[in-house]
């Protein structure tokens, strides 16, 4: 029996009415803006063609405030999956030209049996948010629809990547599912996240704000680190999202898309040799070290703006995808603090979960030293770095470039909390602290009779360098397992990963562990 014409017809128009969203006007003001509707951004995001929708049909039950006859088409939200790069993937999208894209009891089921989706399938899931938040006519409905939304999230945590873009407002508790997400992505302008806002603040604590002080994408990256990436404009959004998905797998029973070739012949590379001073007090800037690590100096950054201390972030080597992790010398001179620690923890865990192997580049003085640090805790966050390496089962690789002292030696993935591989530059100092502040304690009364202090200081930092510091004196002790010139250090690291591929390291069974939050 073939389909009648008005039959046809009817799902036409049906179709037509939920495609046109909130309408030609309210399109055209957003392209006004240089930003794209919801469904230009599922286009955008996934390969011609692919995008097959769940929900389109989707009839909200708002039941006060006269909405019952109202239309909201797909109520607010456009959902289903797609390809990207040739995998299959889950996405949605809000329609804030759609009643603000509130998110009501349908809308959030259209998200749930998407989050549902990507679970089962095992595929990474993208949501881009930009909505008003609970539809507030639907009232406490709306609340626990945003939860059903928290709960999905936290059940797919750690099986496959959720990566959220924030496109427009993301207020009140409808920020937590991003923050639930392995990684968010704000638009520099037009998105704004905030748990209250400015008005909510001067009403509760006389305290006067703006926006921009609480919300916008600058302070969401540079001050609170909530977000993982700023983004110039919906289609950078995009770019960044395809970009982190090139790094990651499906799922947590996948390999990351490694591009391993037959052959490993890595040539030395001399431009190393000459890339860090050997005065461990000189600045230099180690994203310049891991670009030359990286294939084709292909390296993804993650948190650029937050915590500069420590940089982390994407790229392979001989084919490999790792995650790289690399104290940054030219801020606070690569101590670690709070942020860093805690931005550095995260990571590491995100890498394990999900397969990738782990490459720490070390020229760390310590702990930040500071009131301010101890008082807000470094203790339990700098925790967190012990905590995440010896979790870690991942192949994990450690290169010493210069300073690796006290703790901090430690965070940084030595060979006791796991490393597979630790490799030792000769301007490596590996000691329980600095030259200088080691002589100041250890030879107080020398100094004191010294008739010129500063040139005995020197001298004695000098021979504590050579003799207590030395890279040779932990290979002799098999901390290090090899010390290699700069310029060999891309090939040793290759050739270690591919003989680590097939690492297995068993733990045993628990809930979980209890980091240190
Ligand atoms: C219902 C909403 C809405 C909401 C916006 N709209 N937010 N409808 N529930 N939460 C509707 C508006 O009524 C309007 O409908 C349309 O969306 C566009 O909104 P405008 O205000 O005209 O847009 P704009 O000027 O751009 O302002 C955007 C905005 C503002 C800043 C997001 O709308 C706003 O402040 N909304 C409320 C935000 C909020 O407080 N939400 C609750 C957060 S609490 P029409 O029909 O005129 O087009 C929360 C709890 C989550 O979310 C808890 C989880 C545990």
């Amino acid at each position: 029996m073939a389909i009648s014409k008005a039959l046809a017809d009817e799902l036409e128009r049906r179709r037509a009415v939920a495609l046109a969203g909130g309408g030609e006007k309210k399109a055209e003001a957003r392209h006004a803006e240089a930003r794209m509707t919801a469904r230009e951004r599922l286009e955008a995001l996934f390969s011609p063609g692919t995008f097959q929708e769940f929900g389109l049909h989707a009839r909200h039950n708002t039941r006060h405030f006269g909405m019952e006859s109202r239309e909201i088409p797909g109520d607010g939200v456009i959902t289903g999956t797609g390809f990207v790069d040739g995998r299959p993937v889950a996405a949605f999208s809000q329609d804030f030209t759609v009643s603000g894209g509130s998110l009501g009891e349908i809308h959030a089921k259209k998200i749930c049996h998407t989050l549902d989706h990507a679970g089962k399938a095992g595929v990474p899931i993208i949501g881009f948010n930009d909505s008003g938040g609970a539809r507030i006519q639907e009232g406490v409905g709306a609340l626990s629809a945003y939860g059903q939304v928290f709960y999905r999230n936290v059940q797919l945590s750690g099986v496959v990547p959720q990566i959220s873009v924030i496109a427009g407002p993301c207020a009140g508790g409808a920020a937590y599912s991003p923050a639930l997400t392995d990684f968010t992505i704000m638009t520099r302008e037009h998105a704004q996240m905030f748990i209250c806002g400015p008005e909510v603040i001067r009403a509760v604590t006389g305290q006067a704000t703006s926006m921009d002080e609480i919300g916008s994408a600058e302070v969401q990256a540079s001050v609170a680190g909530n977000i993982h990436f700023i983004a110039e404009d919906d289609a950078h959004a995009v770019a960044l999202v395809h970009r982190l998905l090139s790094f990651l797998p499906s799922n947590n029973m996948m390999d990351p898309p490694h591009r391993i070739e037959p052959e490993l012949a890595i040539a030395d590379d001399p431009v190393l040799d000459d890339l860090v001073p050997e005065d461990p007090k000189a600045p230099f800037d180690c994203r310049k070290v891991i670009e030359r690590l990286a294939d084709e100096g292909d390296f993804l950054e993650v948190m650029a703006e937050f915590a500069a201390n420590i940089v982390i972030g994407f790229g392979r080597i001989g084919g490999i995808v790792v995650g790289f992790v690399a104290n940054q010398p030219m801020v606070k001179a690569g101590a670690l603090d709070i942020d860093a620690s805690d931005k550095a923890a995260r990571f590491v865990r995100f890498c394990n979960i999900f397969n990738i192997p782990l490459v720490t580049l070390v020229d760390v003085p310590g702990f930040l030293p500071g009131v301010h640090e101890e008082r807000r805790g470094i203790i339990r966050h700098g925790a967190k770095m012990l905590f995440s390496y010896a979790s870690s089962t991942v192949p994990k690789i450690t290169v010493i470039m210069r300073k690796a002292y006290g703790g901090a030696y430690i965070a940084m993935c030595s060979q006791d909390m796991g490393a597979d591989r630790v490799l030792a530059w000769p301007s490596a100092e590996i000691a329980v602290m600095g030259a200088e502040g080691a002589v100041n304690i250890l030879y107080r009364k020398e100094l004191s009779e010294a008739e010129d202090k500063r040139a005995k200081a020197k001298e004695l930092a000098e021979e504590y360098r050579a003799e207590f510091a030395s890279p040779y004196l932990s290979a002799g002790m098999l901390f290090v397992s090899d010390v290699i010139q700069p310029r060999q250090t891309r090939s040793a690291i290759a050739l270690a990963l591919r003989g680590l591929m097939s690492k297995r390291e068993t733990r045993p069974p628990k809930k979980h562990g209890n980091i240190p939050l």
